[in-house]
């Protein structure tokens, strides 16, 4: 096991594989996944709808709006229906380069690797709060003269300063040209969600990295300058779905000319 892998504290790559029925978890990512959701029951359902959200956005993005580059953000383990899964299936020459910090995401993403013979996959090591050096990493597959997907799924959460997040997010599209695309999905409040404050104070307590929540009007600024697509900024599980509503904001917006 790599020396940097802390199996004594619960980190979120994991639990979520646990919340997702996933088996690249340690014994203390279960246990504070168990403890999160009895203080937050529908924490699971948040996770399946945003992986769900995930493969609609994709097949949006590598379908009708045309993407064959996609660089995933904050990736997580690897699961069912992986962005380049997805984004192959309905355009089997899409580029995808998968971007994590968490070095047990590191040790799996071999299983992230497996393309079709006319796209391409990788995997940099890298931290989204250097968005310049993420950006470089992935010019080494995608051609950023050409339009990017950025997914963000779930991660601006994990950064706590909202100043900060915006300046990411700005970056990230202001390096891209137009007809880039951004798909987004972040925790909040104002969606209900019994027990989701509760739950992220426990996280904060005993795992890591930190989590916060956003409200919509946060939200809506990372969006800032781009073209927000229908449905609007919604619960993702009703992003162009039918699920149960969960308290997670989802989007996606356009980088027009
Ligand atoms: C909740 S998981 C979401 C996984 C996936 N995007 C999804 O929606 O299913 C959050 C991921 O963000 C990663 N992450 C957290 N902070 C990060 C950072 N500063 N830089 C890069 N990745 C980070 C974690 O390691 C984890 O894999």
């Amino acid at each position: 096991m790599p020396a940097d892998i802390r199996t004594d504290i619960a980190h979120s790559a994991r639990v979520w594989n646990y919340w997702l029925g996933g088996k690249d978890h340690y014994p203390v990512d279960a246990t504070v996944g168990d403890q999160v959701t009895f203080l937050y029951p529908s924490i699971r359902d948040v996770a399946r709808a945003d992986r769900r959200f995930l493969g609609r956005a994709v097949e949006h993005l590598a379908g009708t709006a045309g993407l064959r580059q996609f660089l995933d953000i904050g990736t997580g383990l690897p699961t069912a229906d992986n962005t380049h899964e997805v984004a192959q299936r309905v355009a089997p020459a899409s580029r995808i380069v998968y971007a994590d910090n968490d070095p047990v995401v590191l040790a799996h993403a071999r299983a992230l690797l497996t393309s079709t013979p006319e796209g391409a996959t990788a995997y940099v090591d890298a931290d989204v709060r250097d968005p310049e050096k993420l950006l470089e990493a992935a010019a080494e597959t995608l051609d950023l003269d050409r339009p990017v997907a950025v997914m963000m799924l779930g991660i601006l959460n994990f950064v706590a300063d909202t100043a900060e997040a915006r300046s990411i997010v700005r970056t990230l599209l202001v390096a891209l040209p137009p007809g880039s695309h951004l798909a987004l999905t972040h925790p909040t409040l104002e969606l209900g969600g019994e027990g989701n404050e509760a739950a992220m104070v426990f996280w904060n307590e005993n795992a890591t990295p930190p989590i916060r929540t956003r409200t919509g009007a946060e939200f809506a600024a990372f969006l800032d300058g781009l073209e927000i697509l229908d449905p609007g900024i919604v619960s993702c599980a009703r992003w162009r779905g039918t699920d149960p509503s969960v308290a997670q904001f989802g989007a996606v917006a356009v980088k027009r000319g």
